[in-house]
């Protein structure tokens, strides 16, 4: 197998085992595959891996080692992946679709997909040589970061917005003992700075622009596809924020068509927060304009006004015929209160996904006769706040609790109510 980094934009290429996350120029670096195997035969290998040991040969992203990372050395994992695909009919009837499938990266070690990325990226940067790692987040990034950089050993760096990250998010970055700057300014602006100091102070950045992190994702998609017997849905619908995940989906399709595992490739739905949703302003306008703005939404995972990953979320959306939309905190709350009433939880963000393929089966675009994947990205207990303001606020759906004196004859008047 062989592996080639290049710039997007300039075009310069490095070798594999180059410690870099950025081009000097500024742009994107990307990784381009050529596995020794195709089509039946790569299948057959990933399918052979399934149910082994898990720390690698089974991993739900090692086992897809041909497609990730070449050469020798240690691998980083915990491990992760390997997350499950669920049916309840509940959402397919709130959704509107009969064939409806979830996929709960929530279920991965640090509670949300990032660990995928972390695990491939980590281990790039060991390999590599580096001292000590960072990133930028609203929050799963670094949780994730901090807990594979401790379990490297590395002194790990994060940059996270000041007031604008869940608690359990924060609990996370400082359980795993990384070093934690609360920026004053939106997470635009700490990844801004974070791009800039790692170059300037030689550590290697562990956003999602980092080359590796999307590698990584890529192992949601082929994952979902194999748990399907390779048979791809119609639509595969995700939460987007700063377009790492969208693109890492869109390469992932790609290089699935390309090396002939699929005929026929699902459509991306890239679902935002309407106060947060510059892709898909310009989504409207045929993705000619770029839009930035000054985001706000309760979702604050997705809480991003200028995404990083832009160019490569547009060709993610143009090569799958995909579509953009966005939907309003009141509908994603609503969506996620589904999701969690379902007895499976998901954190603010997730359930974007859920409340945009609501809105595109309105709208007509999805149709219910298709069949969906959606993807929840975030465990429910990464935003326990939500959760307490959503119950204990005003509305119908809501579950308040009771507090009651420690008698039976309590419990009894309570449940004759
Ligand atoms: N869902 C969750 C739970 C997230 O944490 C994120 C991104 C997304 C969706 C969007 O993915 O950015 O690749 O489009 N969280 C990043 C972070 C920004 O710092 O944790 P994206």
């Amino acid at each position: 197998m062989s592996q080639r980094v290049s710039c997007d934009s300039c075009g310069r290429t490095f070798p594999v085992a180059s410690p870099l996350a950025q081009c000097p120029c500024g742009g994107l670096l990307g990784v381009t595959q050529t596995p020794a195997e195709t089509g039946a035969a790569l299948r057959r290998r990933f399918d052979a891996r399934v149910g082994a040991d898990p720390a690698v040969q089974g991993s739900g992203v090692w086992r897809y080692r041909e497609l990730l990372l070449s050469g020798r050395g240690p691998i980083v994992a915990h491990p992760e992946g390997n997350t499950r695909l669920y049916r309840r009919d509940a959402l397919a009837r709130y959704v509107g679709v009969a064939d409806l499938q979830i996929k709960h990266e929530g279920e991965n070690p640090t509670g949300s997909f990032k660990d995928r990325g972390m695990t491939v990226a980590v281990t790039h940067a060991v390999r590599t040589g580096a001292t000590a790692v960072a990133c930028a987040s609203t929050g799963n990034t670094s949780a994730s970061m901090a807990a594979y950089a401790a379990n490297a050993a590395l002194p790990a760096l994060v940059f996270v917005p000041a007031g604008k990250v869940s608690a359990g998010k924060l609990a996370q970055a400082l359980a795993y003992n990384a070093r934690t700057l609360l920026v004053r300014g939106d997470f635009d602006a700490c990844l801004r700075l974070v791009r800039e100091a790692s170059s300037a102070l030689g550590i290697a950045l562990l956003n999602s622009i980092n080359p590796w992190r999307v590698e990584g994702q890529k192992t949601i998609v082929w994952e979902l596809l194999q748990q399907r017997g390779w048979d791809p849905p119609d639509w595969i619908v995700v939460p987007a924020g700063n377009l790492g995940n969208t693109s890492a989906f869109g390469k992932a399709l790609r290089e699935l068509k390309e090396l002939g595992v699929l005929r026929r490739l699902p459509r991306l739905a890239a679902i935002q927060a309407a106060g947060a949703s510059p892709f898909f302003k310009s989504y409207r306008t045929g993705f000619k304009r770029r839009f930035t703005m000054n985001a706000e939404t309760v979702a604050t995972a997705i809480r991003i006004g200028d995404p990083a990953s832009y160019d490569r979320g547009v060709r993610a959306i143009r090569d799958t015929r995909g579509v953009v939309a966005a939907v309003g905190d009141r509908a994603i709350l609503e969506a996620k209160a589904a999701v969690d009433a379902a007895g499976i939880g998901c954190e603010p963000a997730s359930a974007a996904s859920i409340a945009g393929l609501r809105q595109l089966v309105a709208r007509g675009v999805v149709k219910p006769g298709q069949s969906v994947v959606a993807v929840l990205t975030g465990h429910v207990l990464k935003d326990s706040q939500t959760v307490m303001d959503w119950h204990l606020g005003k509305g119908r759906g809501r579950n308040r609790p009771v507090e009651i004196e420690a008698r039976v004859s309590a419990v009894e008047k309570l449940l004759r109510r």
